[in-house]
C-alpha cells in the first residue's frame, strides 16, 4: 500500500523536528484495542486466578507463560544477573511479573501501545512506561539492556512494522545480552494449522515470518541463535527465538 498522505507529511514534520531532537508520535486511538482493562481483572478476581493464569486459560493453553519462562531459562537467558530490561507490548503484564519476580531488574521499561494497561503496569509494578510509536524503541539507547523481549506481539503486526521491531531490538541489546522473541513462522503455518486458524474465524494473525529469515537476520548483526521452541497461540501456535549478542 502507497504511504498516505497524512503519513507522508507526519515524516516531513519529522525530518523538521528531528534537527531539534524531537518526533511527533500517531495518537493512542489509531491503534489496535487490548482486551478491556477492567472487565479482565474483575473477571480474573471473579474466576479467582492471578491474571496471567486467568488469560493463559481464558485465551490460550492453561501454563503457557510459565512453559515460555521455564524454556527461556533452559536456554541461559537468566543464567546471569539481568538487570535492565525491556519489553514491547506487554499487555496485562503476565511475563513482566514472572520475570521481575525472578531476575528482580533494577530497571524495566515496557512500549505497549495501550494506554490503559501501560498505565496499570506502570503503577502496579513500577516499570517505565516509554511514549510508544508502535514500531521503534526511540527512547532506549543502543547496547544497554541485558534483556529484550516481546511475547506475541510481532505476529500481530504488518511485516515492516516485524522489521523494524527486529532492527531495534538488536540495536538495544548489549553485548552478552538476550533478545527473546516470537513469529509466526513456517512450521506453525502447517496445513492443519492454517485450517485451525481459518474454522475458528479469527483473525488477528498479520504475518508470517520465516525461521531462517530471523536466524540469518540477528547472525548479520552479532547474534548466536541459542535455539527455539514453539509453543500454543490458540487456535495456532507460535515459535520462540532465543538470541544471545556477541562481544
Ligand atoms: C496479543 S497481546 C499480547 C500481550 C502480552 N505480550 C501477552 O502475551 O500476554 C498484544 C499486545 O501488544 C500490544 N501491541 C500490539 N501492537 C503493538 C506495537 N506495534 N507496539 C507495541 N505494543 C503493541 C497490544 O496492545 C497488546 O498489549
Amino acid at each position: 500500500m502507497a504511504i498516505s498522505a497524512k503519513r507522508r507529511m507526519l515524516m516531513g514534520v519529522n525530518q523538521v523536528l528531528s534537527l531539534a531532537g524531537v518526533e511527533l508520535i500517531r495518537k493512542d486511538k489509531e491503534f489496535q484495542d487490548y482486551i478491556p482493562l477492567k472487565k479482565t481483572l474483575a473477571d480474573a478476581e471473579q474466576a479467582g486466578m492471578p491474571l496471567g493464569d486467568y488469560i493463559d486459560m481464558r485465551f490460550n493453553v492453561p501454563g503457557t507463560t510459565q512453559k515460555t519462562i521455564d524454556k527461556m531459562a533452559e536456554l541461559d537467558v537468566f543464567s546471569g544477573k539481568v538487570d535492565r530490561v525491556c519489553e514491547i507490548g506487554p499487555g496485562s503484564g503476565r511475563y513482566l511479573a514472572k520475570i521481575v519476580e525472578l531476575c528482580k531488574p533494577s530497571y524495566y521499561e515496557i512500549y505497549e501501545t495501550s494506554k490503559d494497561w501501560r498505565e496499570w503496569l506502570a503503577q502496579k509494578y513500577g516499570v517505565v512506561s516509554q511514549n510508544t510509536d508502535g514500531a521503534s524503541l526511540s527512547s532506549t539507547p543502543s547496547q544497554s539492556l541485558d534483556l529484550v523481549h516481546t511475547h506475541k506481539v510481532l505476529y500481530g503486526n504488518p511485516i515492516i512494522t516485524i522489521g523494524r521491531y527486529l532492527l531495534e531490538m538488536a540495536r538495544v541489546v548489549k553485548d552478552g545480552g538476550y533478545a527473546v522473541f516470537d513469529l509466526v513462522t513456517e512450521d506453525c503455518l502447517t496445513d492443519e494449522l492454517l485450517d485451525k486458524w481459518i474454522s475458528s474465524g479469527v483473525d488477528h494473525a498479520h504475518s508470517m515470518t520465516s525461521k531462517q529469515y530471523a536466524i540469518d537476520f540477528f547472525a548479520r548483526r552479532g547474534f548466536q541463535y541459542l535455539g527455539g521452541f514453539i509453543v500454543p497461540m490458540e487456535p495456532g501456535v507460535t515459535e520462540y527465538f532465543v538470541f544471545k549478542k556477541q562481544a
